[in-house]
């Protein structure tokens, strides 16, 4: 899972990357605020409200494994300290933040936006471009045995095991997944699971296309328009607002937002 392995953006490392600005909603997010966005666009739901213990709950299982990773790393013995709720919440990287000497002097302020494993490693676009005809080729040969062949994944009990890529049950178009570019890094890096760095950065591309360039639900921050959006939010390497090979623009007939839990079944 994305938080447990040293490559995949782990938990700790975003931890003591905030209080931090952001374009997406332009202003400055504490790890509390980082996670609801996570809940609002990766997994297209709900986020609890700020303060909420489970945000809490979160922050303090993040700041648990980033400063006992720091402390073994910088000699520090001892447990990890405790820290009040409204502390937790802010996330490690504010300068008052309450950290040990020794992690104090070797890890400045700005050096803790950049741990080991933050973010993915780059997959530099490959110069003949990438296409989603191309990409579903390898979707056939090295994902739909998991993510299935429709690309809705598998539930267990009603619990989704595997996860959809597209469709009404997927991230949404506000997640950062959504885009080709980093989607073909977190792909090349994490997928097929269990194999990974197992396509070409070429593959990695052209299936990652392939994928966002099918509906998914709405961006939770449209206002009726889909072009007003892809203006102001989408100018990057992404589909939204675009129409690929002649089909709908995509985001025209974006799914809802927070869908009712269904059971998916098999
Ligand atoms: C062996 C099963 C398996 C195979 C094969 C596989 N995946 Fe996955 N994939 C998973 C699981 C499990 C997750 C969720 C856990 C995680 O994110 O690490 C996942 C997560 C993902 C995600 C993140 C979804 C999200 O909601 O953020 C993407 C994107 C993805 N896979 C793409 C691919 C692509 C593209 C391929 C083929 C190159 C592929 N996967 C092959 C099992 C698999």
């Amino acid at each position: 899972m994305p938080g447990a392995a040293p490559t995949p953006p782990p938990l700790w490392a975003a931890y003591f990357a905030y209080p931090a600005y952001r374009k997406k909603n332009d202003k400055v997010n504490s790890y509390q605020e980082r996670l609801q966005g996570c809940m609002t666009y990766s997994m297209n739901g709900k986020a609890p409200p700020l303060g909420s213990p489970e945000l809490v709950a979160f922050a303090a299982y993040s700041y648990w494994l980033g400063m006992g990773a720091l402390m073994d790393k910088y000699g520090v013995p001892g447990p990890v300290p405790e820290l009040d709720d409204e502390e937790l919440l802010k996330g490690g990287k504010g300068d008052d933040f309450p950290l040990p000497d020794a992690i104090v002097r070797a890890l400045p302020v700005d050096e803790r936006g950049k741990l080991p494993g933050r973010g993915y490693p780059l997959v530099e676009k490959p110069t003949g471009g990438y296409s989603p005809q191309r990409g579903e080729t390898v979707y056939r040969q090295h994902c739909q045995l998991c993510h299935g062949a429709d690309g809705q994944g598998y539930a267990s009990a009603g619990i989704p095991t595997l996860p959809p890529l597209w469709g009404p049950d997927s991230f949404n178009w506000g997640a950062g997944m959504h885009r080709v570019n980093t989607a073909a890094y977190f792909i090349h890096e994490n997928m097929p699971l269990g194999k990974s760095i197992q396509l070409t950065p070429q593959q990695a591309w052209d299936v990652a296309a392939y994928i966002n360039s099918r509906e998914r639900p709405q961006d939770p921050r449209f206002d009726g328009s889909v072009e007003k959006l892809r203006q102001r939010y989408h100018q990057h390497t992404g589909y939204y607002g675009q129409s690929v090979d002649g089909g709908p623009v995509l985001g025209a007939k974006a799914y809802p937002n927070f869908p009712p839990q269904q059971d998916s079944g098999d």
